[in-house]
């Protein structure tokens, strides 16, 4: 069976076709990245216009990179929520109105529970339980996972998300968007224990997180070296001012530039952050598998393309006698693949959805 999946539930526009529940025959990501860029975040507005002028574009390439015609799809599948409501409505109304046109049968896809399955789309191995991590830009939660459809959320974040931490460190340092990645850049030449940032709820019981408190550590980190600094410049001004000429020329000190960090230091802070971030993810996940007595770990979301984050997950699953199944980079951001994937699947097993079914804005898993 090849099924067409549909995906706009923030501000990627993406269509994929995926044939026997595990292969993914296209997977087009349009993300609006440059769009949202200038203003530093998803502006909803933009989002959805854009979804709508290039949607039908999205799917035709789907459709031809898969090498299937219309004529060949026997499914289709739509995010229906979590997501911004005029973002989901575009790609939702656009795949029940294709599934009605052509007669197929549709199924809404809650896009928190595609997550679950891009881990396993992206190594094409056949489902088994797991623990599976969600980090992205608006959700960090564990969930345990007994089959398709079966799952329990063990805990997720009491404040921000994973990546909006990210994303507001990155702006409180001037960095660009999404800040992420600019983080992770930055970080790669500094020192992950040079500040000690806290690690909420690393050693609390629950399977919660809370993020909130490392960003504030962050702001108060810098305000503290601003005032440092003032403070130097201040006292360096009155030195200067007492050796000032009398022909009244402007002394170096009232040029002096806002105090910005210096390369090393922006390095430092920002693996120090991403520590911190890193090692509450990593404890958690660990805690919660062995809890659960799974033997799988599985993650995804956009976090999840953090090359740290990778690399130490995988080294404390090996630690503790854990698989680890990581999405790939594209399937880990949000796409059309893993909701045309879990479509097959529910497909396959008979359920349907309405054709007036409508977007959820905070459907739950
Ligand atoms: O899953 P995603 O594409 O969209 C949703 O939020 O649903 O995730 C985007 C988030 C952003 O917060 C972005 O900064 C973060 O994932 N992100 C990263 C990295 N790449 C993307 N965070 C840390 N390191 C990265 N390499
Ligand atoms: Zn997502």
């Amino acid at each position: 069976m090849l099924v067409l999946g549909i995906e706009s539930s923030c501000d990627e526009t993406s269509a994929a076709v995926v044939s026997d529940g595990a292969r993914i025959l296209s997977n087009v990501v349009a993300s609006q990245i440059a769009l949202h860029r200038p203003y530093g975040g998803v502006v909803p507005e933009l989002a959805s216009r854009h979804h709508l002028k290039i949607i039908n574009t999205v799917v035709t390439d789907a459709l031809r990179e898969a090498g299937a015609t219309l004529d060949q799809i026997e499914g289709v599948a739509a995010t229906c929520g979590p997501g911004l409501a005029s973002s989901l409505l575009i790609g939702l109304t656009f795949g029940k109105s294709l599934a009605l046109a052509r007669g197929l049968p549709f199924i809404g896809i809650n896009h928190m529970e595609a997550h679950l399955i891009s881990p396993w789309l992206s190594a094409g191995r056949a489902f088994e339980p797991n623990v599976s991590l969600i980090v992205s830009g608006g959700h960090t939660m564990l969930v345990h996972v007994r089959a398709i459809g079966d799952h329990t959320v063990l805990g997720q974040t009491t404040d921000d998300a994973a990546g909006e931490a990210f994303d507001k460190v990155a702006k409180l340092l001037g960095l660009g968007y999404p800040g992420g990645p600019e983080v992770e850049k930055a970080a790669r030449s500094g020192n992950p224990a040079a500040i000690p940032f806290p690690r909420g709820k690393l050693n609390d019981p629950d399977f919660d997180f809370s993020f909130s408190g490392v960003k504030t550590a962050v702001l108060y980190w810098l305000r503290k070296r601003e005032q440092k600094e003032k403070a130097e410049v201040s006292s360096q001004k009155s030195v200067i001012r007492s050796q000032k000429p009398e022909d009244g020329s402007p002394s170096p000190a009232s040029d002096a530039p806002r105090s910005t960090l210096n390369a090393q230091t922006l390095s430092d802070l920002c693996a120090s952050f991403q520590q911190a971030v890193v090692d509450v993810l990593v404890g958690k996940a660990i805690a919660a598998a062995l809890a659960m007595r799974v033997r799988f770990v599985t993650v995804s979301g956009g976090v999840a393309c953090n090359g740290a984050l990778r690399d130490q997950l995988a080294a404390a699953c090996r630690r503790n006698g854990l698989e680890l199944l990581m999405a790939d980079r594209k399937l880990c951001t949000d796409n059309a693949g893993m909701i045309a994937g879990l479509g097959w699947h529910k497909l396959h097993a008979g359920l349907r959805s309405p054709l007036d079914l409508d977007a959820q804005p905070n459907l739950r898993l």
